[in-house]
C-alpha cells in the first residue's frame, strides 16, 4: 500500500485471495468443502457430486447431477489426434509428464481463453475437461504398461468407468470390484480441493493472465508433480519400500529424518497448514485397513507405515515441529492394493484435484481478479558499463 515491499518466502504468511470454496483449520485439523465436512462427504457423497459442489457451490439435486453426469459423459470422447500423441511417448516417460502434455494438447483444441461472462461457455469447458481427463489418465497408465487403450463406457459411472479404462484386460470381461470403486471414490473426494496449496495457487495465477482453463490446469499439474507436494505420494511408497528392503529398520530412517546433514525427509509427514493430524490422513488410514483386509492383502509396508507413524508421534523432533502424517502418507498403500503402478500415484492425485482446480479458477475469473504479478527486492549489481569480450 505505501510502497513498502515485504518478502514472505513460500508465502507462509501471505494470503493471495478471498475464497468461499474450502475451509481449513490447521490447528484443529478441520477440512470443509463449501461448508460440508470432509468426513461426511467422504462417507456419503459421490465424486461427481462433490465436483459439482466445489465448482458451483451447492450439492446438486438428482436431476442436476444426472444432467451434469450426462454432459460429462458426452464429452468423454478424446480426439484421435490426441491419442496419437500417447503413441509418441516411450514407455519410460513419467506419467505426470504424459498427462501434463496431453492436457496441454487438449488446450490446442480449445479456446485460449474462456468467455467467463457466458455461464454456458464456462460450463461447456468444465464438463469437457471433466469428461476427457479420466480417459487421459487411463491412457497414460495403459501406455506405461504397453496395453491397448480402452475407450471406456461412461454409462458405468465416472469412477467405475475410470477404473474400467485403467484395468479392463483385452479379451476379458470387465469385473467390477465394489470395494475398490468405493475406495477410489473416497480417495478422489479427499483430494478434490485444499484451498491455496502450491498447485492451486499455480492454476489461479496462470488463469489470472486469462490463459484458458485447460492451459491453467496443465500448469497446476506441473506444480503438483513436485515431491514436496503431490509427488509425495509416490515418494512415500518408494521410501517405505526402501525401508522394507533395508530390513524394516524404521529407527534408522527416523534418525536420518532428524539429521540436518542428511537430505532424507520422512515423506508423507508434515504440512504447511495442518499442525495437527491431516483429517484426510485419518480417513485414508482407516480406508487402507479396510481395503487391504477386504482384498485379503497383507502388505508389509502398511505395517512399516504404522510403525513410522507411532515412532514419529512419540518423537520430540516431530512433536515439537508438529509433524503429523499428511494426505500422502497412506494413500499410496491403497493405490498399490488396487494395482495402480507407483508412478501413477500423482496422476491419481491430479484426477482428484481437478474439480478443485476448476472451482478455484472459476472463482478467480468470476471475481475478475487482476493478473498476478508480485514485486521483489533487488539485491543484484548496481549500474555498470558493458565490457567488450576482448577486455573480459
Ligand atoms: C501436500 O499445501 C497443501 O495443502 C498441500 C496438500 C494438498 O492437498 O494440496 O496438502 C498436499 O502437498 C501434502 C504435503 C506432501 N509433502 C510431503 O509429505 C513431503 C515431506 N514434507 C515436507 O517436505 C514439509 O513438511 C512440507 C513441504 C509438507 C511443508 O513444508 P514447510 O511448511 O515449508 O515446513 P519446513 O520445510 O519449513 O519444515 C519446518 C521444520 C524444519 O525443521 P527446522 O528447520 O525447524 O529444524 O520441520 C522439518 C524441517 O526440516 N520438517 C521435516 C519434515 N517436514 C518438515 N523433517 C523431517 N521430515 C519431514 N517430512
Amino acid at each position: 500500500t505505501d510502497g513498502v515491499i515485504t518478502i514472505d518466502p513460500g508465502y507462509k504468511n501471505t494470503g493471495s485471495c478471498v475464497s468461499a470454496i474450502t475451509f481449513l483449520d490447521g490447528e484443529k485439523g478441520i477440512l470443509r468443502y463449501r461448508g460440508y465436512s470432509i468426513e461426511e462427504l467422504a462417507e456419503k457423497a459421490d465424486f461427481l457430486e462433490v465436483a459439482y459442489l466445489l465448482i458451483f457451490g451447492e450439492l446438486p439435486t438428482t436431476e442436476v447431477l444426472e444432467k451434469f453426469t450426462q454432459d460429462i459423459c458426452a464429452q468423454s470422447i478424446v480426439d484421435e489426434d490426441v491419442r496419437k500423441i500417447v503413441d509418441a511417448f516411450p514407455k519410460s516417460a513419467h506419467p505426470m509428464g504424459v498427462i501434463s502434455s496431453l492436457t496441454s494438447a487438449l488446450t490446442a483444441f480449445n479456446p485460449s481463453s474462456v468467455n467467463v461472462d457466458s455461464e454456458e461457455d464456462m460450463y461447456n469447458a468444465i464438463v469437457k475437461i471433466l469428461g476427457k481427463f479420466p480417459v487421459l489418465v487411463a491412457w497414460t497408465m495403459r501406455k506405461k504398461q504397453g496395453l491397448p487403450l480402452d475407450y471406456g463406457d461412461c454409462n458405468l459411472g465416472y469412477v467405475d468407468n475410470t477404473f474400467k479404462m485403467m484395468f479392463k484386460q483385452p479379451n476379458k470381461d470387465y469385473v467390477k470390484n465394489p470395494i475398490v470403486i468405493s475406495a477410489l471414490n473416497k480417495l478422489l473426494i479427499l483430494h478434490a480441493d485444499h484451498e491455496q496449496n502450491c498447485s492451486t495457487s499455480t492454476v489461479r495465477i496462470a488463469g489470472s493472465s486469462h490463459a484458458g482453463l485447460f492451459a491453467s490446469l496443465s500448469a497446476g499439474i506441473s506444480a503438483l508433480w513436485g515431491p514436496l507436494h503431490g509427488g509425495a505420494n509416490q515418494a512415500v511408497l518408494e521410501m517405505l519400500e526402501a525401508i522394507r528392503l533395508d530390513g524394516g529398520d524404521t529407527k534408522k530412517y527416523m534418525a536420518k529424518a532428524k539429521d540436518k546433514n542428511d537430505p532424507f525427509r520422512l515423506m508423507g509427514f508434515g504440512h504447511r497448514v495442518y499442525k495437527n493430524f491431516d483429517p484426510r490422513a485419518k480417513i485414508i488410514k482407516k480406508a487402507a485397513d479396510e481395503v487391504l483386509s477386504d482384498l485379503g492383502i497383507d502388505d508389509p509396508i502398511l505395517n512399516i507405515a504404522k510403525a513410522l507413524e507411532q515412532e514419529a508421534l512419540n518423537d520430540p523432533y516431530f512433536v515439537d515441529r508438529k509433524l503429523y502424517p499428511n494426505v500422502d502418507f497412506y494413500s499410496g498403500i491403497i493405490y498399490r492394493a488396487m494395482g495402480i503402478p507407483v508412478e501413477m500415484f500423482t496422476v491419481m492425485f491430479a484426477m482428484g484435484r481437478l474439480p478443485g482446480w476448476i472451482a478455484q479458477w472459476r472463482e478467480m475469473r468470476l471475481g475478475k481478479e487482476p493478473i498476478g504479478r508480485p514485486r521483489q527486492i533487488y539485491v543484484g549489481e548496481t549500474l555498470r558499463p558493458f565490457t567488450p569480450i576482448t577486455e573480459r
